[in-house]
């Protein structure tokens, strides 16, 4: 059966239905319990990240290197062509874009993947751009609550910590608004989730309420995902005063429903106390890990007509 996603961009969480997203969450867990390695045989994936990354780089070279594909690429753009000779980045994806079947790439400006999109002539994959969206990890996130709760209706997600710069935010957010999701936003007000995305929630008819602490809610919801305070926006004692506030440890967790789950799409600096990782609630690491299946449903899709 032909699928929705052969050949497409994948730049934001919004040019994605309910069902794509449902079809790339089923076809990760296929792959996690089957492997699949004939998948992308012969194909050629270009892996260029502008700015740094552990963790989407990795699993992306790994996925396709787990489904017989092969990749080339750069992991700074520093000793590119662009970064030394002034070539654009239209003229840089155009000509990698010939030499290869899909286009992966992290860039530091908003907009890149967007403007890589109008150049490319094979499908290109947002890696992140700026600080604004980060759609592959929203898919392994999707996973990853899947996974953990066993659907992705009707649930109660709370995020703290830095919402208005963080671009896994944004994309999860905007991807739990197919499935019904009550949100709460923890944040100081300099990093409070953007009125944009606030707004189309009321569009939508979603539920979201702020709250001062994660002790007010962490009895209460299903998911919290942390994020990193970004301590290079703030003077020392200004980065200190909001940092604290927002530091989760087993201790917070001591009222929570047993289904709760704690995710940070990682690396997390000292937001979550490392008492947590022994919890039961701790499923940030089986997150990360669910990058790769996540990546090679995405890839698997993009590059098959049938799978
Ligand atoms: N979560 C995430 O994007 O991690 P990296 O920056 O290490 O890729």
């Amino acid at each position: 059966m032909a699928n929705p996603l052969y050949q497409k961009h994948i730049v934001s969480i919004p040019e994605l239905t309910r069902e794509e997203l449902e079809l790339i969450v089923s076809t990760a867990e296929s792959l996690k319990k089957e492997p699949r390695p004939d998948l992308l045989k012969g194909k050629v994936i270009a892996s260029c990240f502008f700015e740094a990354s552990t963790r989407t780089r990795l699993s992306f070279e790994t996925a396709v290197q787990r489904l017989g594909g092969t990749f080339i690429g750069f992991d700074n753009g520093s000793n590119t062509s662009l970064a030394k000779k002034g070539e654009t980045l239209a003229d840089s994806v155009q000509v990698i874009s010939s030499y290869t079947d899909a286009f992966v790439m992290r860039h530091p400006q908003e907009g890149a993947a967007r403007v890589a999109s109008e150049f490319s002539t094979v499908p290109v994959i947002n890696g992140g751009d700026g600080s604004n969206q980060h759609p592959t990890q929203t898919l392994l996130d999707l996973f990853s609550i899947h996974e953990c709760q066993g659907r992705l209706d009707d649930l109660k997600v709370a995020f703290v910590g830095d919402l208005k710069y963080g671009r896994t935010v944004h994309s999860l957010t905007q991807a739990m608004s197919h499935f019904n999701a009550e949100f709460t936003f923890i944040a100081p007000d300099a990093l409070a989730m953007p009125d944009y995305l606030l707004e189309e929630l009321e569009e939508k008819g979603i539920t979201w309420r702020t709250a001062q602490s994660i002790e007010e809610i962490a009895h209460e919801v299903d998911i919290i995902y942390m994020t990193r305070v970004q301590k290079e926006r703030f003077d020392e004692t200004e980065y200190k005063l909001i940092a604290s506030q927002y530091i989760l440890s087993a201790e917070t967790l001591k009222e929570a429903k047993p289904n709760l789950r704690v995710l940070h799409p990682l690396p997390r600096v000292d937001e979550i106390n490392v008492d947590v990782d022994s919890t039961p609630y701790a499923y940030y690491f089986q997150q990360a890990e669910n990058g790769v299946y996540a990546r090679e449903a995405l890839l698997a899709l993009v590059l098959n007509e049938t799978i």
